[in-house]
């Protein structure tokens, strides 16, 4: 079994191609296929997964991949499971903002140990694997932030859309209300995965997504963590496969935070 420093390797290869079909599909028309109310992918999206997932096929044929596009493939039985978002922050890269990126994870056991996330438009690359730390393009990261909600920058989850949307966001705006005249300001950046990272190398100080899918979030979660940031659910439950959400900060933001919405 190689080690996760191997894997961590491969995840960064992995998500090098990815970034190279999304340099040479950039300026070019992107169509666009809809997946749900006010939901889509572009070409794009599914052309990077197919990439990471070939050059993941070959270099670790015998580890699972779930990748946000095509869904599972691979052996069930594995105790380790890539993740991949192939471009978080779809609708960005769609309307030509530059907040989007490749997101790799690798779980093991149903928690991430390892995670790319790979901004082409920055060239920011981070990286962590469980026990080695944290990287942004090669710098160690460690977080630091306030410890008074008053002086946080927090980054909220897009507002829902779909099924039962109305309901969903009726919740999120409760959260809202709460939290506006607390904190120093609030960020809607639209990926989930680029929070992740911004909090880890101190751009934003909390992160809090009501409802969010695993390949949005797995790599920056250990990103997060090996920067010294807490990453739970909104019950204050480790992150890890099976959540729905998200709340990631240092101590006492997170404890601060977990008290308002709770
Ligand atoms: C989305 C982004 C966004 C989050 C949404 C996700 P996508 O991912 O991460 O920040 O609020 O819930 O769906 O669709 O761009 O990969």
């Amino acid at each position: 079994m190689m080690e996760l420093l191997d894997y961590l390797g491969t995840a960064e290869h992995a998500a090098e191609r990815g970034v190279e079909v999304i340099r040479a599909g950039l300026g070019r028309e992107r169509s666009i296929s809809g997946k749900g109310d006010r939901d889509f992918a572009t070409d794009v999206d599914y052309a990077v997964e197919d990439a990471v997932r070939a050059f993941l096929g070959q270099e670790t044929p015998e580890i699972p991949l779930l990748g946000e596009e095509r869904g599972r493939s691979g052996d069930s039985e594995s105790h380790y499971e890539w993740v991949l978002d192939p471009i978080d922050g779809t609708i960005n890269f769609a309307h030509g903002s530059p907040l989007f990126g490749v997101s790799l994870a690798l779980m093991r056991n149903g928690m991430p140990v390892v995670g790319v996330v790979y901004a082409p438009m920055s060239e920011e690359r981070f990286s962590a694997a469980l026990g080695h730390g944290a990287a942004l393009n090669k710098q160690a990261l460690r977080a630091s932030g306030p410890s008074d909600l008053s002086e946080a920058v927090v980054a909220m989850g897009d507002f829902s859309v779909g099924l039962d949307a109305d309901k969903r966001n009726l919740r999120r705006l409760a959260g809202l209300q709460r939290l506006v005249p607390k904190v120093q300001r609030i960020r809607m950046l639209g990926t989930a995965a680029l929070d992740m990272c911004w909090l880890a190398a101190g751009r934003v100080d909390a992160v809090i997504h009501e409802r969010i899918n695993l390949w949005d979030v797995a790599a920056g979660t250990v990103i997060c963590r090996e920067a010294g940031v807490l990453v739970t659910d909104l019950d204050g439950v480790d992150y890890g496969d099976g959540a729905v959400s998200v709340l990631a900060a240092g101590p006492d933001i997170h404890r601060a935070l977990l008290t308002e919405l709770g």
